[in-house]
């Protein structure tokens, strides 16, 4: 029986409109209300982030931004600091998702850069690591998510690992209604949280919370969170519809 808390996060990702964002916000405030087992966040757009955040205010679930910039302010046009994020009413953030990874071209650097930023701003942080189909299939799975958790974790402090979580998000998952089976989470799963052991200790380890991510629906959360390893999801697709991210809170059966 694991003691960590599981957690269930919505990446509402470039969607919605003010209003609908407001909506949705509410509605999964009243729904995580009776989930008081089930830590949750949701992650806006930043221009809609200040209400959301305002919406959630209060309750249980926390308002988090997709992405950071990774200085404190100045001439970067068009990015956004910790402290903005934190002065908007949030207390969370994504780093390294592997849309900005792999869409953007955000390489492990920059990715550590911008842990370091969150964490400096008084953020907690999801660090997102994964592979892609091919890497996987070239049985370097291993390898990949190897060097994007040394490089994120490089030069952090083991007292500030508690506030970052891990999302394992194979790339080949994301968006594409092709998940990870529950076998195959939990195994890389283990395999991070061995990584976590070898870079922050066993304590680390064992209180690390490791998301999964990758087309998590209501049907397949309760199976994917059974595994041992597996301490809750970060939902996409699934999280912009109130009744599925409902019904991916409620499949947590620890
Ligand atoms: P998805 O996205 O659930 O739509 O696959 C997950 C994510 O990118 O965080």
């Amino acid at each position: 029986m694991s003691r960590r808390r599981s957690f269930v996060a919505g990446n509402w990702k470039m969607n919605l409109n003010r209003a609908g964002a407001v909506t949705l916000a509410r509605a999964v405030r009243e729904h995580a209300a009776s989930c008081a087992g089930v830590d949750c966040a949701v992650f806006p757009p930043f221009v809609y982030l200040a209400e959301v955040a305002a919406a959630l205010s209060g309750s249980r679930v926390r308002a988090g931004a997709q992405d950071v910039w990774t200085e404190k302010k100045g001439a970067f046009t068009g990015e956004v600091s910790a402290e903005m994020i934190r002065d908007c009413g949030a207390s969370l953030v994504l780093v390294g998702h592997s849309e900005r990874r792999h869409v953007l071209g955000e390489g492990d650097d920059l990715v550590a850069r911008k842990l370091r930023a969150a964490l400096d701003g008084g953020l907690e942080a999801i660090l997102c690591i994964g592979e892609k189909l091919k890497e996987r299939e070239g049985g370097s799975t291993e390898a990949v998510l190897g060097r994007q958790f040394r490089t994120a974790f490089k030069d952090l402090a083991p007292a500030e690992f508690p506030r970052v979580s891990i999302a394992y998000e194979p790339v080949w998952a994301i968006g594409t209604g092709r998940n990870a089976t529950p076998a195959q989470a939990q195994e890389v799963h283990a395999f991070v949280r061995k990584l976590v052991a070898e870079r922050f200790g066993p304590a680390s380890a064992e209180g690390s919370r490791i998301l999964y991510g990758g087309s998590v629906t209501p049907e397949n959360a309760g199976e994917l969170l059974a595994g041992p390893d597996v301490d809750g999801v970060l939902v996409g697709g699934a999280s912009l519809d109130a009744a599925k991210f409902a019904g991916i809170l409620d499949s947590d059966r620890r």
